[in-house]
């Protein structure tokens, strides 16, 4: 029987022992574990500091802190993401301020932005939809105009590169997640990359507590101030260890999803009826975190019976993002909109199938994947 799930997270022993190595030890948090893991992960992605946290929303989070957002103030996010990018700016009391996408990448559409920018505006977060980064050129230049800052929501994002800069390096900062079906896992996981000496130094403060002195700054144990308002948004030793592991691994694993996605890719787009989302797009390439599908009229199937029969054949599948966020209960009610608005972000909502490239599937399961599509659109 078939068995391809959308995503597995690929643990070994290596990470098991790094695991047992730090349960063996006495130094659970605050430790060397995190250090190591977050100066591989800056050096990884060419930027001066990374900071680990609990999550990539946690990281969102402390990032739109750490740009001055406040109540009242607006972001810029892109109508189409995963909820946590305007969760976090809700946690703020700030406003997100949603812009349609372009439908042949997913991004933001950077022409949509400017008219939305008011004197309230501080950020504009964007996404790179399923790992292609944005048209960050456009978007800075918009950015620098207005003296704004860009955060870039990179949680599908490791690996992928803009203009040969890593994502995660172009703009004011950079948020990562390592929930498990993502190019690397610490089971739960963030980092947060910057070039910003002031961003790095109130993330890695108010990432535990607001405290003024880490750990090993203080000069008597367990004696500090708190110097502004801060969360524990911290990493474990535990999951460093197992993030630092995987990191190693995360080349290997890139060339796998690459050649993955590209033989879906080529052979997809062969199907009538079904266009398949580009892997590259002007100088962004992706991370190749999955390979979207689009269903049109022309097919026989519907999108979600589609994905039931794939399913039924034992083919994993998710949708990014099944809602367009301000047509979601929680942002309709709280924001009224006409139900025209973000037709991009409804219209990629309704109709993609996300597809698994991970390194998990084999030469031969992607043939599987190709061959029962075959049969299901073309019986
Ligand atoms: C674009 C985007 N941002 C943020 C997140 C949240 O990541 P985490 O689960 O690490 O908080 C996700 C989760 O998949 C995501 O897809």
């Amino acid at each position: 029987m078939t068995n391809i799930p959308f995503g597995k997270p690929m643990i070994g022993d290596v990470e098991r022992d790094a695991m047992t190595a730090v349960l063996r030890g006495t130094t659970l948090t605050h430790g060397p574990k995190c250090a190591e893991f977050e100066i591989a992960f800056a050096d990884y992605v060419g930027v001066k500091h990374a900071i680990s946290t609990s999550n990539c929303t946690t990281a969102i989070h402390l990032g739109l802190i750490a740009c001055g957002v406040g109540s009242g103030d607006e972001v810029i996010v892109p109508a189409m993401t995963h909820v946590a990018t305007a969760h976090a700016v809700e946690h703020c009391g700030a406003v997100p301020i949603f812009v349609d996408i372009d439908i042949e990448t997913g991004c933001i559409n950077p022409k949509l932005i400017e008219e939305k920018i008011t004197q309230k505006t501080k950020v504009i977060i964007v996404v790179h939809f399923i790992g292609l980064p944005c048209d960050m050129a456009s978007i800075n230049a918009v950015a620098e105009k207005y003296n704004i800052d860009v955060i870039e929501d990179s949680a599908t994002a490791l690996g992928a590169k803009h203009n040969n800069k890593f994502a995660g390096s172009l703009g004011k900062l950079g948020c990562f997640s390592f929930y498990p079906t993502k190019h690397i896992t610490s089971l739960e996981g963030g980092m947060l990359t910057t070039d910003d000496d002031n961003v790095a130094a109130k993330v890695r403060s108010q990432r535990a507590f607001g405290y003024d002195k880490g750990l090993g700054e203080r000069q008597i144990a367990g004696v500090y101030d708190i110097a502004s308002l801060g969360w524990n948004y911290r990493m474990s030793e535990g999951h460093a260890a197992v993030g630092h592991v995987q990191l190693s691994k995360l080349p290997a694993f890139l060339e796998q999803r690459k050649k993955n996605a590209e033989r879906l890719v080529a052979k997809l787009s062969k199907i009538s009826g079904l266009s398949v989302m580009p892997l590259a797009h002007k100088q962004s390439h992706s991370s190749w975190y999955c390979v979207n599908i689009m269903v049109s009229e022309k097919l026989t199937k519907s999108r979600n019976e589609l994905v039931r029969l794939l399913n039924a054949e034992g083919i994993g599948t998710s949708v990014h993002y099944p809602v367009a966020l301000p047509h979601s209960k929680y942002y309709s009610q709280k924001y009224p909109i006409a139900k025209n608005k973000f037709s991009q972000a409804q219209h990629l909502a309704a109709n993609t199938i996300s597809l698994p490239c991970g390194p998990h599937v084999s030469d031969q399961d992607i043939g599987t994947i190709i061959e029962k599509m075959n049969e299901i659109l073309n019986p």
